[in-house]
């Protein structure tokens, strides 16, 4: 190990621990001087890549940067017109790029076993970036908490459906866009739907994006045998309309640090593409790099959390 890489190494562990400095834009102009290189510009090339939540923030950003790279982008949206119209604004940035727009309300499980069993042909890359954080607890027609129902079980039973199509790839990928605001939660498989206590619209969110970690290491585990590579990931802060909708004291705040879109969105498309990212599995990664899960030992979920985990999200999208 050179001296530069202990010193670029110990700033970025610096800037991880202090939060603010590495989540911020900060922390990406910091950090891209010494990360790991570009994928090839062509990398993607005759690849399909799928993006739900693709009409906006980092859905759409990640949306470009992989059809920059030569993927077919399905954009994967509940409401069509918005998603035609990032259609148009990803067809501005990449001219030519090969873009679909299919329909589907990730917390509506019915809908997404629909989606699910009509998508047909090639899938190498699988974005689950639609994502909510819900102002007070509101329940799904199936009876699911809606942040819950939005990053995990939609993603979950998405999954099971596409994984044919993913286990054919020569290269499958799977990416879950979780949140540093899950260092804040343990695995709360105990009150999964959050019915006890009261409900905190932030607190329900960083549960359900500290499951979409744990989710995405078993169907690393899952989809090993075929392959297919899964990851999870955080982007740091990046002035989205999710951030200032959800949250728009912090987003007044810290709005000239945020990161852009594309800032936040550059390693869900590395995950993506890059070599190295398919030569792990199941990591959690900011910025290019593998990050730790957890930061408080007793945060640890038992391996028995991690599979009731599993058995309940299989249970509620049967
Ligand atoms: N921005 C950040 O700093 C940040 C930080 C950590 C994690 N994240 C994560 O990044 C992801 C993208 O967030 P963002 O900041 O880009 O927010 P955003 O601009 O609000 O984008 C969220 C996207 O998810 C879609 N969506 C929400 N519920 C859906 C559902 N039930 N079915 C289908 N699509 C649905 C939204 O569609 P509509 O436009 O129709 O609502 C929108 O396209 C989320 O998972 C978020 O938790 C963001």
């Amino acid at each position: 190990m050179t001296v530069t890489n202990v010193v670029t190494g110990a700033v970025d562990w610096a800037m991880d621990r202090t939060i603010g400095p590495g989540y911020s834009r900060l922390g990406f102009e910091a950090r891209k001087r010494f990360w790991a290189a570009d994928p090839p510009s062509d990398a993607l090339k005759g690849r399909v890549a799928l993006v739900t939540g693709a009409n906006s923030g980092l859905g759409k950003a990640a949306a470009v940067g992989l059809a920059r790279l030569g993927a077919v982008v399905h954009l994967v949206v509940r409401d069509v017109t918005k998603g035609e119209r990032a259609k148009a604004e990803i067809l501005d940035a990449v001219p030519g790029a090969e873009l679909h727009v299919g329909r589907c309300d990730l917390s509506d499980l019915t809908a997404v076993r629909e989606f699910g069993d009509s998508f047909a042909g090639q899938l190498d890359v699988l974005v689950h970036n639609a994502g909510v954080l819900p102002p007070e607890r509101a329940e799904t027609e199936d009876g699911h908490e809606v942040a819950l129902a939005t990053a995990v079980l939609g993603p979950h039973l998405l999954t099971g459906l596409l994984s044919p199509a993913l286990k054919a790839s020569l290269d499958g990928r799977v990416v879950f866009v979780s949140s540093g605001g899950m260092y804040s939660q343990s695995l709360r498989i105990d009150d999964p739907e959050y019915r006890e206590g009261e409900f905190a619209g932030a607190k329900a969110y960083s549960r359900v994006k500290r499951m979409q970690v744990v989710l995405a290491e078993l169907w690393a585990e899952e989809l090993r045998v075929d392959g297919v590579v899964v990851h999870s990931m955080h982007p740091g802060w990046a002035d989205t309309p999710g951030v200032s909708t959800s949250l728009p004291r912090f987003h007044r705040v810290t709005k000239p640090l945020l990161r852009t879109p594309e800032q936040g969105a550059d390693t869900i498309v590395w995950l993506a593409a890059s070599a190295e990212a398919g030569r792990e599995n199941g990591k959690f990664w900011h910025d290019r790099r593998v990050r730790p899960t957890h930061f408080l030992p007793w945060q640890h979920e038992s391996e028995e959390d991690r599979l009731a985990l599993w058995t309940f999200c299989e249970t509620a999208t049967r």
